[in-house]
C-alpha cells in the first residue's frame, strides 16, 4: 500500500514543520494543502474579482498549478484571511480536493498536511496525525517567528486571529476541522519539534 501520511490540525500547531521532516525522512513528496487555498485567494485578489462569488472562486481553484506553490509568495495575512473564506465554499473544496487526491495517489506515497486530509481527502491513509496545541502557545510561536524575522507584532491581535481562524475552520459546514476517528493525536503545547517528530516516527513505523 502507498505510504500516505495525513496530517491535520489548526493554524500554527507545527504541522508544516513536522510534515517537511517526515517527507524528508521517508523520501516522499509533500503537499501543504493550505497553499492551494491561499493560491486561490491570491488569484482572486490579483484579478480584482469579487471575493464572495463561488463560481468565480471555483474556476480559479480549478486552474491552480500544484507544482508552482510558494509559501513565501502566499504568506501574507490578507491572503490567509481570504483563503479561510474561500475554503468554506463547497465547489472550491471539490476542485482543490480533486487535485490533492491526484497528488496523493501518484507514486509510492506522499505527505499531505491541512485541515481535512484524514477525514475527506485521504480517508484511507494508513497513517493519520492530528497535531494541535493550546491557542496561546500557537499565538506565541507565531509572534516569536515575526519578531525573529525583525518584524513587529502585537500578541493579543495574533491570539485573536488564531482564535477567529480556528472558529471559522471548525465551524464551517463543509469539511470542518476535526480529528479523524482513527487519527493519532499529538499535542505539541509542551513538546518541541524534535520530540513531536520522534513521537510521529514511532506511530508511523509501527504501522508500516
Ligand atoms: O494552513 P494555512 O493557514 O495555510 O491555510 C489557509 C486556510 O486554508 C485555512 O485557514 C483553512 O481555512 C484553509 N484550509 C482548508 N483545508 C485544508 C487546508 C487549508 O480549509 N486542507
Amino acid at each position: 500500500m502507498a505510504l500516505v501520511i495525513a496530517i491535520d490540525g489548526p493554524a500554527a500547531a507545527g504541522k508544516g514543520t513536522l510534515a517537511r521532516k517526515l517527507a524528508a525522512h521517508y523520501g516522499l513528496p509533500h503537499l501543504d494543502t493550505g497553499l492551494t487555498y491561499r493560491a486561490t485567494a491570491k488569484a482572486l485578489l490579483d484579478a480584482g474579482k469579487p471575493l464572495d462569488d463561488e463560481t468565480i472562486a471555483a474556476e480559479m481553484a480549478g486552474a491552480i498549478d500544484l507544482s508552482a506553490l510558494d509559501r513565501n509568495v502566499l504568506s501574507a495575512h490578507e491572503i490567509g484571511e481570504v483563503a479561510s473564506k474561500v475554503a468554506a465554499m463547497p465547489s472550491v473544496r471539490t476542485a482543490l480536493v480533486a487535485a490533492q487526491r491526484r497528488f496523493a495517489e501518484t507514486g509510492k506515497g506522499a505527505v499531505l498536511d491541512g485541515r481535512d486530509i484524514g477525514t475527506v481527502v485521504c480517508p484511507d491513509a494508513p497513517a493519520k496525525l492530528y497535531v494541535t496545541a493550546d491557542a496561546e502557545v500557537r499565538a506565541r510561536r507565531r509572534y516569536d517567528e515575526i519578531v525573529a524575522r525583525g518584524g513587529s507584532a502585537d500578541f493579543e491581535t495574533i491570539l485573536q486571529d488564531v482564535e477567529r481562524r480556528d472558529a471559522r475552520d471548525m465551524g464551517r459546514a463543509d469539511s470542518p476541522l476535526r480529528p479523524a476517528a482513527d487519527a493519532h493525536l499529538l499535542d505539541t503545547s509542551k513538546m518541541g519539534i524534535e520530540a513531536a517528530f520522534q513521537a510521529a516516527l514511532s506511530y508511523i513505523d509501527a504501522r508500516l
